[in-house]
């Protein structure tokens, strides 16, 4: 099956948040009254759509029937300034309705590897699966400068391929350790978005769309929806190079 992808460029960071977030609100109003899995994506990109989703969208949405994981989460405490958990509960979670049980937080403050084998679990205990890999309904992620995305940086591409659901990934520059969905899990979802904004994006972003053959080595380049949709939202300066 040829994977559906789209691009969709908007004027500033601000305007691309509400395209997201007017499709992600209409992606969980079309699964009707299934339970919705969604993997957030961390750094500074997704703010401003958290922030539209829980300022705009509190009333648009059951959120009762949508469960949050993460794409990957930074091994720190989850009251650390570094912590994508900290991050999405600030901006978003802690203003909807929604029970405890549907935040699944990756626990930073654990064990690596024993973290990444037990948020493993559980997502595949918890998820529907397809071809013997759960399946998210969404993958939201964002792009590295170095090509990156979630936390499979270019030294791992190993990950794209991993029979694992989670790894442990070490950020390349900082030497922080990370738990990360692997390539495979992502690319089973349903629906992926890539969230790109700025300038500092405008290389990866070109080599990616023009298929050049630097892009080969970027994971951000290998991630495809085996039988999902893709849709990239960039802004008018991530997109400057196109
Ligand atoms: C993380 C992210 C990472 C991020 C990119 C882009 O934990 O940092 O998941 O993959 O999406 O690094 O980050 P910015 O949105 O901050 O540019």
């Amino acid at each position: 099956m040829v994977p559906e992808v789209e691009v969709k460029i908007a004027e500033s960071s601000k305007k691309l948040a509400k395209s997201a977030a007017k499709a992600m609100v209409r992606l969980i109003q079309n699964a009707g009254t299934h339970r919705f899995d969604v993997a957030l994506s961390g750094g500074s990109t997704p703010y401003r759509l958290f922030r539209r989703l829980a300022r705009k969208h509190k009333e648009s949405i059951d959120w009762h029937r949508v469960h949050f994981w993460w794409g990957d989460e930074r091994c720190v405490d989850p009251d650390s300034a570094e912590s994508n958990y900290k991050m999405a509960y600030e901006s978003l979670l802690s203003e909807l309705d929604i029970p405890d049980e549907n935040i699944h937080r990756v626990r930073g403050e654990a064990d690596p590897e024993g973290e990444a084998a037990r948020y493993g679990n559980e997502i595949s205990e918890m998820l529907n699966s397809r071809d013997d890999w759960p399946v998210f309904d969404l993958v939201l992620l964002g792009l590295g400068e170095d090509g990156h995305t979630a936390s499979i940086f270019p030294d791992r591409m190993d990950l794209l391929t991993s029979d694992q659901v989670c790894a442990v990934a070490v950020h390349p520059q900082s030497g922080q350790k990370r738990i990360t969905l692997t390539g495979r899990v992502i690319n089973n979802a349903n629906t992926i978005y890539f969230l790109v904004s700025g300038e500092g994006k405008a290389e990866r972003i070109s080599e990616i769309m023009n298929n050049d053959e630097k892009a080969f080595s970027l994971p951000a380049y290998h991630i495809l929806p085996v039988s999902g949709k893709l849709t990239w939202f960039l802004d008018e300066d991530a997109s400057e190079m196109i």
